[in-house]
């Protein structure tokens, strides 16, 4: 019988296994994909480290993939095999529980809606996903460089476009990493004043190209007031990985900003009178359904979105997660799995 290849988190805190399995069949209203690349995500800490009561072992992680359509369950509509595909954090919805009528992109309760968390993901080269899962892409996108937009670019692509900003707006993308190297270019190809924040200015040549008009070094001033010095920021798209840095800017929000809060950080203490005086607020995003997924391709492609990506094959993705882990990577690291 064929077999696949994955990688594993066999439990808890424990280092990567590669493991040799029978590929899987695709049950009622799933489809299998051969996965040609997965991005590694900060957020992979999850499964990783068990972050969340949800995650079950051994676990496959791996939320950024672009795969082929290899074989189709019953009841499965409008796709056929061979057909490019993409699955991202959102593991899919049932559509009638109670949970899905309420948002359907958060926690299903009879489809495993956590990809790489409580289903398998695609460090491997196979997966099983629910068809409300998977988005199509477009087939001239290359796999590598778009595998990152199904968590890190959809997740900053449907946060700005949610924000209430318009074009002209200042809009701060504070991070330049996975995630905000791309929210800067949606920022900036979406109309707004856009304005790179990160520590040091290492980046800041980059963040200019890709798109950023202004650039805070935020070890060098006090972000929050930079940006008030500005004008106040529209929005503020909060993705670093650290609370105090977050708290730090949040200042910087103008009358009716919101900070969309991106970057798992844990407990995060804001200002009060700083909200209130400017009617401004702190929002939580998650990254999105399969229609954002396509939504975030399809503008990708059309305004020219990238990833810049380092390259790992799967069997070295212990390597490639420490390296993501480390803060080096420039910017998002990728398994290819012919690679
Ligand atoms: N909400 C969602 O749906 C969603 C989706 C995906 C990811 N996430 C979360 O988003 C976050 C970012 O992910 P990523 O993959 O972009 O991570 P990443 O590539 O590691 O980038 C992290 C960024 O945070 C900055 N940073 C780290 N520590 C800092 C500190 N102490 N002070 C100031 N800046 C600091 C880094 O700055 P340097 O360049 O100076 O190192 C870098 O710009 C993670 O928490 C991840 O779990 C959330
Ligand atoms: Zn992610």
């Amino acid at each position: 019988m064929a077999k696949m290849r994955a990688m594993v988190v066999p439990k808890r805190g424990a280092p990567f296994e590669a493991e040799e399995r029978d590929i899987p069949v695709p049950g009622p209203e799933e489809m299998r994909l051969r996965v040609l690349a997965c991005g590694v995500c900060h957020s992979d800490v999850v499964t990783v480290l068990g972050l969340l009561p949800s995650v079950q072992y051994p676990r496959v992680p791996g939320h950024e993939v672009i795969g082929v359509v290899d074989a189709i369950g019953e009841g499965v509509h409008g796709w056929s095999v061979g057909a490019r595909a993409g699955v991202g954090w959102f593991g899919g919805s049932c559509g009638y529980c109670r949970r899905c009528r309420r948002d359907a992109a958060f926690a299903c309760e009879n489809v495993n809606s956590q990809t790489g968390v409580t289903r398998d993901g695609g460090y491997a080269t196979h997966m099983i996903a629910h068809v409300s899962a998977v988005a199509h892409v477009p087939d001239d996108l290359d796999p590598v460089e778009s595998a990152p937009l199904l968590c890190a670019g959809v997740t900053t692509f449907n946060a700005l476009r949610n924000t209430g900003a318009g074009p002209g707006d200042i809009v701060a993308v504070h991070g330049v990493g996975g995630l905000g190297h791309l929210g800067l270019q949606y920022a900036a190809r979406q109309g707004f004043r856009t304005v790179a924040v990160n520590r040091g200015r290492d980046k800041e040549a980059l963040a200019r190209s890709l798109g950023a008009s202004d650039y805070i070094d935020s070890a060098d001033e006090d972000p929050a007031k930079a940006l008030t010095a500005m004008g106040g920021a529209k929005a503020i798209l909060a993705t670093v990985t650290d609370g105090k840095a977050m708290q730090a800017i949040s200042g910087g929000l103008g009358p009716d900003g919101v900070m969309m809060v991106i970057g798992a950080v844990g407990p995060l203490t804001v200002d009060s009178s700083g909200l209130l005086g400017k009617r401004a607020s702190v929002k939580g995003w998650y990254s999105g359904v399969a229609r954002d997924s396509e939504d975030t391709l399809n503008f990708s492609q059309r305004n020219k979105v990238a990833s810049m990506n380092e390259i790992y094959p799967l069997e070295k993705a212990q390597e490639a997660y420490d390296r993501m882990m480390s803060g080096k990577a420039r910017f998002r690291v990728v398994l290819r799995m012919d690679a």
